[in-house]
């Protein structure tokens, strides 16, 4: 027999446990969970590993769009549960990131997953529908501490080096430690039988598809093609930065990008010959904005325009074409230098904004 102490020990911590699960709040006229603690979402998990229920896991940061909306119709079509996580990361931002700014946007969230999920249930071709929404705190997510956003900042991280040093993380280089931390904790607290990411971020997925491999994650990375614009333009929640000057012209990097796309496909291999054709449209487009008046044009700064290996995204000097390579840039749209009275300037006056997207070259058939 236990104890008394220990006994009302444990007593006391059931107690405990179940007033953090008990009466989990739904998003209005749904049955989709909004859970906000760990415990809770364990408690909603449990009886699916025994029942063989499948569980999808849509990992996002909120500010929801086309592009995730996507990925949660990949996961209902395969899952029986799916669950949609909102959680802005702070470790993921660099201490000069747009943290406080980035667009949060619950209200609008919960109601297009309302939407999603009736549209589930009228289409009898999804297996699964929209059980529950995870949405921690830091202070839940993060049960040591916030281990802070510098560089050196010491915590429990997950580190998945060299792929996340280079591209992206050579210029952000705490984001995919953030990433990858983030993600290895939802995976823990969820436990997905399948993760949903998109492809437009191509780094982040080679990321994550490694560091499940390498930590023998018993989940299977699924990625979704990159939801664009009628003209192009990559779907991203940093989108509504952009304001309506900068939005026409923010076209430039995917255009650049299927030039050089076509390149490839006309049969060129070298690193010269497909990136110079995307050099050459990003370069024409932005002497075509010098030669307008500051408060017409638009200014960018290309950060990278790479050709990479697709498992390792180390930069290559031809196209292998039994594995392909991974086509990716990234242009800091700068903000507008004269603004005309009354112009849309985008969310938050309109700051320099990073853009990023990427075509994936298949291996041509030998
Ligand atoms: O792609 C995102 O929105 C984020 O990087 C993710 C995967 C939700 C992790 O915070």
């Amino acid at each position: 027999m236990l104890p008394q102490a220990s006994l009302s020990r444990l007593v006391s911590r059931a107690a405990v446990r179940s007033l953090r699960t008990a009466a989990a709040e739904t998003i209005p006229s749904t049955s989709i969970k909004v859970l906000r603690v760990v415990d809770a979402v364990r408690q909603w998990r449990k009886p699916h590993m025994t029942n063989f229920r499948s569980v999808g896991l849509v990992p996002t940061m909120g500010a929801l769009h086309e592009g995730h909306f996507s990925l949660i119709r990949a996961a209902a079509r395969e899952n029986h549960h799916v669950v949609v996580s909102i959680y802005v990361n702070p470790a993921q931002f660099g201490i000069k990131e747009d943290l406080a700014s980035y667009p949060v946007t619950w209200d609008a969230d919960v109601a297009a997953l309302a939407r999603l999920d009736r549209e589930f249930a009228d289409d009898g071709a999804n297996l699964g529908r929209i059980s529950a929404v995870f949405a921690p705190s830091t202070a839940e997510i993060y049960p040591s501490g916030f281990p802070g956003q510098e560089i050196d900042s010491k915590g429990s991280f997950v580190t998945i080096t060299p792929v996340g040093e280079v591209l992206e993380g050579a210029s952000r280089p705490t984001f995919f430690r953030g990433v990858a931390t983030i993600c290895m904790k939802l995976f823990n607290i969820v436990q997905p039988d399948r993760v949903y990411f998109g492809q437009k971020d191509v780094q982040q997925t080679v990321v994550i598809k490694r560091m499940v491999k390498d930590f023998m994650l018993p989940t299977e990375v699924v990625v979704c093609p990159t939801t664009r614009e009628s003209d192009g333009l990559a779907l991203s929640s940093r989108n509504v930065y952009l304001g309506t000057r900068r939005r026409h012209v923010a076209i430039v990097l995917s255009k650049a990008l299927r030039a050089a796309q076509e390149t490839y496909d006309c049969g060129k291999l070298d690193r010269n010959d497909v990136l110079g054709a995307a050099n050459t449209v990003a370069d024409t487009m932005l002497q075509a904005q010098m030669e307008l008046p500051p408060n017409q044009r638009v200014t960018w700064e290309v950060d990278y325009i790479s050709l990479a290996d697709p498992d390792t995204l180390q930069e290559v000097d031809a196209v292998d074409p039994a594995k392909g390579a991974v086509l990716s840039g990234a242009i800091k749209m700068l903000p507008v230098e004269e603004a005309q009275n009354g112009e849309d300037l985008g969310h938050s006056g309109g700051p320099a904004v990073r853009l990023i997207d990427n075509i994936i070259l298949p291996p041509k058939a030998q």
